[in-house]
């Protein structure tokens, strides 16, 4: 200890947590700052978090070198959770641990501990059940997928240290059928560059970047003083990444510059890097990932304006029916009035630049629900298939939604393909086909007329499972369903004919009180079609609808008190019938995958 920080010292305690493996020391310095000491022969230090609170600075050193600063709203009056920081890479070293901006009388001195293990998760009854969500700590953007001989790999936006935006790093899930995910810890954690918000990852099997042949390399941008693009490499397939020394590999004066995303160019033979610029988005091309070139900008004039533009994504997608037949996609998000949002664009793309299909004016929605955001789709993929993921969240309330352990959880994966209509080709999403497998049927209803309501109770398990059927609302004008809960808690969905308009209401889905901005509602259009096939898919604290077969997809959020399990049908003004409506659960024990090695 430094002969200064000695004398900085006020008091001296050592608190024994009871339950403690090795307890640390705790001195206060003074009326802002704690220091915290201990040797790390444990793996883990366990940090008791207050959710809400303000967060402590928290800055560790070896001697005279600082190992990591992080930001943790430490515990003041009550622990509502712990989270580990993992000692592992400082076996049996000293470290202390300055705190900043925690009372000295805060309860979390008391229970700061170590550790061989990491804390049990909370439970929480709104854990999905067949979506990814990380099992503790904050989520938001889905990250660097890409597939890689049978495995997909998610990077997502992530706090290990709280349920709140802060610390952005990359966390690391794989999973071989889309459904069940096994968390693989944190790979990138913030540097001297800044912390790590959203980017790609690429395999590169001819070692154009010369960091080994089949490396798997992470372009992410790093949010310091600047948003800077930079590189890491994984030759361990995924497991831990490098840094490269020569960071960052792409730079720029605009204050919003980020979020890469990467893809070879078969036919030029580069890699094309589409990143967001402030309210358009910049393309690049570079021959081995570390020299850019800019080539053109696209979107100024086109598409929704109303903030900046986040997470970009550029593939090509084959038509419906049309074999042979592709155009270029253009996805980016942004923040609207009521929220998150995510805009497509249709179109060509040389190489260098993106030539869109449509008028300036035009606007077109990927999803009309509130939770669908930053969605972007894997590299890498076989058979010339295109699976995109979102967040299935809205940053006007993704702080608050009221899940206690954990914040964040990403959409369906979602089978993307291009569909010629009236309106010329629409972007189409249907889950991906990998989820068939996981679900099995337990009742099909052939037919059921309903002349003004109608209940039935389908048989999901604990507020999770799918329901397929087709409304047909012969001479309705208004016709719809509700899924609801024993007390009385509902979602709407209601179609009108006239209008041509569907509306999802979850004002009444159950709490909504931690947001004015939750309950509301975004009209979707629909065919003015009598009829019109749906497919719910309902995972305890979400409903993803998905209406002729992907045309309209609706996602979001719902926190009912008590999970749904009844159903009731109505029309307005004639008849509807409900036609092959086919419910099905989640297979039990089939989380049985082998462990990825
Ligand atoms: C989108 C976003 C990205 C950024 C990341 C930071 O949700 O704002 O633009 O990289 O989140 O976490």
């Amino acid at each position: 200890m430094k002969p200064l920080f000695v004398l900085w010292t006020l008091c001296l305690s050592v608190f024994f947590a009871p339950a403690c493996d090795r307890a640390v020391e705790v001195h206060r310095l003074n009326n802002r700052e704690t220091s915290v000491s201990f040797t790390a022969d444990r793996d883990f230090l366990w940090l008791p978090v207050e959710d809400g609170a303000p967060n402590a600075i928290l800055s560790f050193s070896i001697g005279d070198r600082t190992i990591r600063n992080i930001r943790v709203a430490l515990a003041r009056e009550r622990a509502d959770y712990t989270v580990p920081f993992d000692l592992r890479p400082y076996r049996d070293r000293e470290i202390v641990c300055r705190v900043s901006d925690c009372p000295y009388d805060a309860v979390c001195w008391e229970l700061l501990c170590l550790r061989d293990q990491v804390p049990e998760p909370a439970e929480d009854p709104y854990r999905p059940l067949f979506h990814h969500a990380p099992s503790y700590g904050w989520m938001n953007d889905p990250n660097g997928m890409v597939y890689e001989n049978g495995t997909y790999h998610l990077f997502y936006q992530y706090n290990p240290y709280g349920n709140r935006w802060e610390n952005m790093s990359w966390g690391h899930a794989v999973s071989r059928d889309l459904v069940n995910w096994e968390e693989c810890g944190v790979v990138l954690e913030p540097d001297s560059l800044g912390a790590v918000f959203s980017g790609c990852c690429v395999l590169d099997p001819d070692n154009t970047a010369g960091f080994g042949k089949d490396a798997m390399i992470a372009i992410y941008t790093a949010a310091g003083a600047r948003q800077t693009q930079c590189l890491a490499y994984s030759v361990d397939g995924g497991k831990t990444f490098s840094r490269y020394a020569g960071n960052p590999v792409l730079t720029s004066e605009r204050a919003d510059f980020r979020d890469p995303k990467v893809f070879y160019h078969d036919r030029t033979g580069r890699w094309v890097m589409i990143l967001a610029a402030g309210q358009a988005l910049d393309i690049y091309s570079s021959p081995d990932l570390r020299t850019w070139h800019f080539e053109s900008r696209f979107g100024e004039a086109y598409g929704a304006h109303d903030g900046v533009w986040e997470c970009p994504d550029l593939f090509p997608l084959g038509v419906m029916g049309e074999p042979g037949h592709s155009r270029w996609v253009i996805l980016c998000s942004l923040g609207v009035e009521d929220g998150s949002r995510v805009q497509y664009f249709v179109g060509d793309f040389d190489g260098k630049t993106f030539t869109p299909e449509q008028a300036p004016s035009t606007v077109n929605w990927m999803d009309f629900g509130r939770d669908h955001y930053a969605t972007v789709s894997w590299n890498g993929l076989p058979e010339g298939r295109r699976i995109a993921l979102g967040w299935m969240n809205n940053w006007k309330y993704a702080n608050e939604v009221p899940s206690v352990a954990y914040r964040g959880c990403n959409t369906l994966p979602r089978d993307l393909a291009l569909k010629r209509t009236d309106d010329g080709l629409v972007l189409v999403a249907a889950p991906a086909r990998e989820l068939e497998e996981a679900f099995v049927t337990t009742s099909v209803l052939p037919e059921l007329s309903v002349a003004a309501e109608q209940n039935i109770t389908p048989e999901l398990t604990a507020g999770t499972g799918r329901i397929e059927m087709e409304l047909d609302g012969d001479g309705a004008e208004v016709f719809g369903f509700k899924l609801f809960n024993c007390r009385g808690e509902y979602v709407d969905v209601c179609i009108n004919r006239v209008e041509g308009m569907m509306y999802v209401d979850r004002s009444h889905a159950g709490r909504s009180d931690f947001s004015p901005y939750f309950a509301t509602t975004r009209p979707v259009p629909l065919s003015r079609s009598e009829v019109h096939s749906f497919s719910l898919w309902l995972d305890r604290a979400s409903l993803e609808i998905f209406v002729d077969g992907g045309e309209a997809t609706v996602t979001n959020l719902i926190y009912p008190t008590e999970p749904y399990d009844r159903m009731n049908f109505y029309a307005k003004g004639g008849l509807m019938y409900v036609r092959n409506l086919k419910t099905s659960v989640l297979k039990t024990g089939n989380n049985d995958d082998e462990k990825y090695e």
